[in-house]
């Protein structure tokens, strides 16, 4: 990965155990700023984990996260806060409040954490809804929005506060070819408008081509590579091919997932 520039995010030897189990056994990662970084891995190799340690959500049971070279388990509450008004989290279900309608589900973060006025609040929703082409939908209630749509909603939440970090979880999965499509330039595009770096979990093999400028895969509790999207494709680790294929045969077993 790019040297010179210092890292958003950086992840050192990050161990992470739920009761006896390990789930990442020292996992090591840099990521650059403006970085649109894809992080693959199977069902349960701990992805979703990642997001949450780097919000700080977690904490790791050893080795070091840090966010703009600041330690994130050392953070107490008010930092914390500070730190996680400069991340969007895009939530696999969108995660919306269903008794309010969407001005008001985009407003919430506005709202609690800033001093905005009602009429810049106001702004800034419009403003974030025109980006996810949802203008239409801003005085609807969640219940009556599509997956898809609920989905661009849960992206245009994510990015209120004009992050500088964007997490997405999923943000593809289940969702038909084309809207999946729209949502991967919407990624590609928010990443390049308001210049922010970005880190997305999928497993959809050509969402993850389509938006990756690094690639970084995740097995058996370790990154196990860590290069530039071509690289991937080309890549002779059994592991790695194995995923990207998608083939039934290597050394991917069906018992190591949980
Ligand atoms: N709060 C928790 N308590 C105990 N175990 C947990 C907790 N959260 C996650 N795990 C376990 O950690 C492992 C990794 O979970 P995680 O949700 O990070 O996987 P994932 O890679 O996001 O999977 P998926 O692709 O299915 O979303 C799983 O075995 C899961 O059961
Ligand atoms: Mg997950």
């Amino acid at each position: 990965m790019n040297e010179t520039s210092k890292p958003v995010v950086e992840l050192r030897d990050v161990r992470l155990r739920f009761d006896s189990k390990e789930v990442l056994e020292g996992v090591t990662l840099s990521v650059p700023p403006q970085a649109r970084l894809v992080v693959l891995g199977q069902s349960g190799s701990g992805k979703s984990t990642l997001l949450r340690l780097i919000m700080g959500l977690l904490k790791p049971s050893g080795g070091e996260v840090t966010f703009n070279n600041l330690k994130v388990s050392r953070m107490g509450r008010l930092r914390l806060n500070r730190m996680r008004r400069k991340i969007g989290m895009v939530y696999q279900y969108s995660a919306l409040i269903s008794s309010l309608n969407v001005r008001d589900n985009l407003a919430l973060p506005l709202e609690e954490l800033t001093t905005k006025s009602r009429s810049e609040i106001d702004r800034l929703v419009d403003e974030k809804l025109a980006l996810v082409g949802m203008s239409d939908a801003r005085d609807k209630m969640p219940a009556e929005l599509s997956g898809g749509m609920r989905k661009r909603i849960g992206l245009a939440r994510g990015i209120i506060m004009d992050p500088e970090l964007i997490l997405y979880d999923e943000p593809t999965a289940g969702l038909d070819p084309v809207i999946s499509a729209v949502i991967d330039e919407l990624i590609i595009s928010l990443s390049e408008k308001i210049g922010a770096t970005s880190i997305v979990v999928t497993h959809e093999m050509g969402s993850a081509f389509k938006v990756a400028t690094h690639m970084a895969m995740l097995y058996k509790g370790r990154i196990i590579a860590d290069d530039t999207p071509e690289a991937f494709k080309a890549s002779t680790d059994p592991v790695v091919a194995q995923f990207i294929a998608g083939d039934t045969q290597g050394p991917i077993l069906q018992s190591s997932q949980s």
